[in-house]
Parts: structure tokens; C-alpha cells; sequence
């Protein structure tokens, strides 16, 4: 195909759908920011032709991610900050990685071409936004952990694919994760046997949503309300975080809600539990399987049976409920690290001890029918090459939490999250 000369009708309407994003940016409508993204990558798509295309996603991306981790294990973005992010010579970026002159040059010209760093001479570069960020742990170690963890199970999922007649994968054990790194183990077992990449993915976890709202952030989930009916004290379980992490999100909440009562616990394996910093007042932090089970519970949990036949349930009580299980089971970008029959797993250990005031909360993303971000689409795959797992839908929620006696009261969302909270409860 030849190159596009001139404007064709799509990219003009594009270019006007730009103006208009801009005027709503400047007048910081809410999504303005997302949709101008998007738009800019809806005139890429109509300018660039296919060879151009072509060259983007596997000759600039790949070696952008290579670059990106040659640079944070050589400590470039570190060095880059040094005397307030002044302009470096390369020379100098050379001698302070200990790195050859001329193969530093080159690492950083495919760093300035794809807009990591910026020229400030022939021979000298200065730091961008995104440089000086790439030198805060949070940031670095999602390159280390995507470079290392996560980028090789995505590439491997074609051959997995043909090898298994083009079905979805099912089994964490066998999936594609197993044939990039060479294991039997699955993914949050081969983490743990390497602390280093460990902390790499739960300081990243930490990170990752900086600048997005929280679920619990008033104009997100009114926690208040929804607690107006509990009796709480400072012995009540208020928030069960499942799968917590190192508890930022637990810290994040305490912040919020300082003078609420009621304990906070940050259940996680052994090995996260172990590296997190001590948390803040009335946190606890717990090591705790998910699939067994659920510790945090009310005098006799009561085994419960699915009762699938419509995914709605009626809301809680108006009477006052004073609660020996957790008010709040949370659970945070965990559910999507699981295909479906291990998720039943790890709620059903929940639902055996949920009282008719608990609640299931899960953060995740809400995958729509139509026109869904690719922050989705691609963690979806990310997903399914790391552990068999999978982003879900609306209904594919709905299902899935009706067949084990949960029904969704709510699906909440914010225009600065692209995650949404599931509110979820006992079905009646
Ligand atoms: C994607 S991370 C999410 C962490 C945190 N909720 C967040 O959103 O930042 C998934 C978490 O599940 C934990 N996890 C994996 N398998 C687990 C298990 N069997 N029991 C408890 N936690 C587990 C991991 O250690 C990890 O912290």
C-alpha cells in the first residue's frame, strides 16, 4: 500500500474529534484525557500504512522493552536525575554505567526516538516526565517484572495455542507460562522462590495505579453509607483485604478512613507477607492461602450451597448488624490472576463464612461489550500467558459469582478509574 497523501474523511473526522477532546481536556471534563489518548491512536491507525505498522509493534516496541531494561539495569534513569535532571554527554552516561560509549549511544537513541528521553545536543540527552519516573522503585520494577516475569509467557501464547487446537487454556499449571520459563511451577510459585523479582512485582503492584481514583474514594463506593447499618467496633473485622499484597491498598484505605472502628487485615502467601514494610496503625498482616480456609470468620460459618438461576440479589437489611465475619471482603486485581474454576475456589472459601452483612468487593476490571481499553484487552492476554486466567465481562462476573451463591447488588465506577468495583452479596 502507498503511503496516504492529503487527509482522507476518516482521518479529518478524527482530527476534529482531537479538537473537540482538547477543548474538553483544557476544561478538564472528566474522561477528556483518556479520549483524546485514544483518539491519537485512532489517527496513528488511519496514517500509518501497514509496513509502518508493522515495524511499530515488532521492531520499535520490542526493542523499546529492551532498551528500557538494559537502561534500568545499568542505572541510566538514576543517573539521568543527577544534578536536578541537568543535560548529560553520553560520555558521561557511559563512564557512570560502567557501559561502553558507543553501545550506551545507541541504547539511548532508541530511547529518544520512542520518546523516553529527550535530546538536548548531538551528544547529550536530558531526562523526560517518564525518565525521572523510571528512577522511582515503583515504576522501575514493572519493567524488570513485565521484562522478566511476564513479556515471554505473552510471545509464547501462538505456539500454545496451536498445540492445544485453539482453546482457551484452563490450567495454571499448563498454560503458557510453564514453556517460557522453563517450569513445572506456576506462576505465584516460581515468585516465590525469587525474592528479588518477588519485591519487583509487589512494589509494582503497589504503584501501578498511581493518578487513578480508589474504590473508596466518596465519590467512587460510599464506605459510610454502606456502613450505616453495622454495628463496628474496634474488634470487628471492617476490611478482609484477600490477596492484599504488602497492604497498600489496606494503608490507603486506613488513611482515608482514620476514625472508622474495626480491624483491618491484609491476608497474602508467606513470602509477600514477609517483605512488607510494617504497615500502619491497626493493620494486620496475615499469611494466608486463599484456596483454603477462610480464617476471618463469625462463630459457626454455615456451609452453603450455589443457587444459580439469576445473577441480582436483594441488598442488605435495614436493621442493625453486628458481625462476627468481615463487613468487607476485598478482593484486588485477584480474581483476574484465575480461570474460572479457581476463582469459585477462592470465593466459595468466602462464601462459607459470610454473614448476611459481609460483602464481597472486587476491584478489577469490568470488560465492556463494546469498544474495551486496551489496558483490558492486553492484560487479558498478559493473563492468559501467566497463569490460564482471563479479564471478564459484565455477565461472564455475573455467572461466574451466581454459581457460587453471590449476586452482584452493584457495579460501581469512576471516570478516573478504569477498574470498577464489584459489590457483591449471599443471594437470598
Ligand atoms: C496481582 S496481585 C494483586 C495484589 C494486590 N491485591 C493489588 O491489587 O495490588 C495478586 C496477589 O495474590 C497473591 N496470591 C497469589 N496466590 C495466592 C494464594 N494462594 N493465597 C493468597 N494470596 C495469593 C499474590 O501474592 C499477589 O499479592
Amino acid at each position: 500500500m502507498e503511503k496516504p497523501i492529503g487527509v482522507s474523511p476518516k482521518a479529518e473526522a478524527i482530527l476534529a474529534k482531537i479538537n473537540q477532546d482538547s477543548q474538553a481536556l483544557r476544561c478538564q471534563e472528566p474522561y477528556a484525557r483518556s479520549n483524546l489518548l485514544d483518539a491519537a491512536r485512532s489517527l496513528i491507525a488511519e496514517l500509518e500504512t501497514p509496513g509502518e505498522m508493522i515495524s511499530r509493534a515488532t521492531w520499535a516496541e520490542p526493542a523499546l522493552l529492551a532498551t528500557l531494561k538494559t537502561a534500568v539495569d545499568l542505572k541510566l534513569f538514576d543517573e539521568l536525575i543527577e544534578d536536578d535532571g541537568a543535560p548529560k554527554s553520553i560520555r558521561r552516561l557511559a563512564e557512570a554505567t560502567g557501559s561502553e560509549e558507543l553501545l550506551i549511544g545507541r541504547i539511548i537513541k532508541h530511547l529518544v526516538a520512542m520518546k523516553i528521553v529527550e535530546e538536548s545536543g548531538a551528544d547529550s540527552v536530558a531526562a523526560t516526565k517518564i525518565s525521572k519516573a523510571l528512577a522511582i522503585p515503583k515504576y522501575r520494577d514493572g519493567i524488570v517484572m513485565m521484562s522478566d516475569f511476564l513479556i515471554m509467557p505473552c510471545m509464547k501464547i501462538p505456539q500454545y495455542l496451536a498445540r492445544n487446537g485453539y482453546r482457551n487454556p484452563q490450567d495454571a499449571t499448563d498454560c503458557p507460562f510453564q514453556s517460557a520459563q522453563d517450569t513445572t511451577k506456576i506462576c505465584f510459585e516460581y515468585l516465590a522462590e525469587r525474592p528479588k523479582l518477588q519485591e519487583c512485582f509487589n512494589n509494582y503492584m503497589g504503584g501501578r495505579r498511581q493518578g487513578e481514583r480508589s474504590w473508596f474514594d466518596p465519590d467512587y463506593f460510599p464506605v459510610e453509607d454502606k456502613l450505616q447499618h453495622t454495628e463496628l467496633n474496634d474488634s470487628t473485622p471492617l476490611l478482609v483485604d484477600v490477596g492484599g499484597g504488602l497492604g497498600h491498598d489496606a494503608e490507603a484505605f486506613r488513611k482515608s478512613y482514620p476514625d472508622l472502628p474495626g480491624r483491618i487485615i491484609v491476608q497474602d502467601l508467606p513470602r509477600s507477607v514477609e517483605q512488607a514494610a510494617p504497615v500502619g496503625r491497626g493493620i494486620e498482616m496475615l499469611s494466608h492461602d486463599f484456596f483454603s480456609p477462610q480464617p476471618i470468620h463469625g462463630e459457626s460459618p454455615q456451609p452453603r450451597h450455589p443457587i444459580p438461576s439469576h445473577f441480582l440479589c436483594q441488598t442488605a437489611t435495614d436493621n442493625p448488624l453486628s458481625l462476627a465475619g468481615a463487613r468487607f471482603y476485598f478482593l484486588h486485581s485477584v480474581l483476574h490472576n484465575w480461570c474460572d474454576a479457581q476463582c469459585r475456589n477462592i470465593l466459595a472459601q468466602l462464601v462459607k463464612v459470610m454473614e448476611s452483612g459481609s460483602t464481597v468487593l472486587i476491584n478489577d476490571f469490568v470488560v465492556p461489550d463494546q469498544n474495551p481499553h486496551w489496558l483490558m484487552t492486553s492484560l487479558d492476554l498478559i493473563m492468559m500467558g501467566m497463569s490460564a486466567a482471563t479479564e471478564r465481562t459484565g455477565r461472564q462476573w455475573g455467572r461466574l459469582l451466581g454459581e457460587v451463591g453471590l449476586g452482584i447488588v452493584r457495579i460501581w465506577g469512576h471516570p478516573d478509574s478504569t477498574e470498577s468495583l464489584i459489590e457483591a452479596e449471599l443471594r437470598r
